[in-house]
């Protein structure tokens, strides 16, 4: 099954607010797609239908062939940084076991040798274990979001949703939390939610644009045009040097190019 994520003619509604109307989407293992759109555009519903964590009102939608409700600890989240309550008085090690945690309390659940191994390897390729003990208010925003980052790791997902990890992010940190990406896309899926349209070319291999509807460009490129057209105003187009500058095709309704 070359498809881990399958949505066909799906949409969803908040009462009669209409969030994704009519969108399909497929995507294959180990791709690395980034969702662009305006704010309210339902980015964030669309990773929340693929956790199971929305429903949706029309369509249908399989997560390695099956629904997601059963595919929940398959699924790695990030969820949109702005609303993560810093103030919570916990340390970098509890966030990070949260994730074993899954949606259910189990508090009996203790963490053996074997896992404890396994979770402080993925706080070191992250560069954070030397600061497990700390409390996250006093992490930097960067810092915070590998925390996150590794909290979605431990379950040892097949997929990565990451929703707007690098909003106010300096340009340093953010090109490091691609950096990291790019490792974990040879061994999982992900899709990130961004603004960042600069610089996701070098690393992503598709762009989906969601503004209500969703358009899939596989092997996009970016052009200052499309992205006036998904933004709907002007945005700067920054490039890197030798970062192969893409321009997107023109949106055909329904249709994956
Ligand atoms: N829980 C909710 N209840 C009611 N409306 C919601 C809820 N979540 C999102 N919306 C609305 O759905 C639309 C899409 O929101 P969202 O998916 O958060 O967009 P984005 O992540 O692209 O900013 C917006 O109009 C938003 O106000
Ligand atoms: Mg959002």
């Amino acid at each position: 099954m070359s498809n881990i994520i399958e949505i066909i003619k799906a949409s969803v509604y908040y009462d009669d607010v209409c969030a994704l109307k009519n969108i399909n989407l497929q995507v294959k293992n180990k791709e690395f797609l980034a969702v662009l759109g305006p704010n309210g555009g339902g980015k964030s519903t669309l990773l929340k239908v693929i956790l199971g964590l929305e429903k949706l009102n029309q369509g249908e939608i399989k997560i390695l062939g099956q629904s997601p409700k059963k595919t929940r600890n398959s699924i790695g989240y990030v969820p949109q940084f702005s609303k993560f309550d810093r103030k919570f008085p916990v340390s970098v090690i509890d966030v990070v076991l949260m994730g074993k945690l899954g949606e259910k309390i189990k508090p009996f659940y203790k963490y053996n040798k074997e896992n404890e191994e396994k979770i402080f390897e993925i706080m070191n390729k992250l560069n954070i274990y030397h600061l497990k003990n700390r409390q996250i208010g006093q992490l930097s925003g960067g810092q915070l979001q590998k925390v996150l980052i590794a909290r979605a790791l431990v379950m040892q997902p097949q997929i990565l949703l990451l929703d707007e990890p690098t909003a106010s992010l300096d340009a340093k940190t953010k090109t490091q939390i691609y950096q990291i990406l790019k490792k974990l896309n040879k061994e999982m899926t992900i899709i990130i939610v961004t603004h960042d349209i600069g610089v996701i070319s070098a690393y992503v291999n598709s762009i989906a644009c969601v503004n209500k509807e969703l358009y899939y460009h596989g092997k996009a490129e970016l052009s200052n045009e499309v992205v006036k057209k998904i933004y709907g105003c002007p945005v700067d187009l920054i490039t890197h040097g030798t970062i192969p500058h893409r321009v997107l095709k023109t949106h055909v309704e329904g249709l994956y190019d």
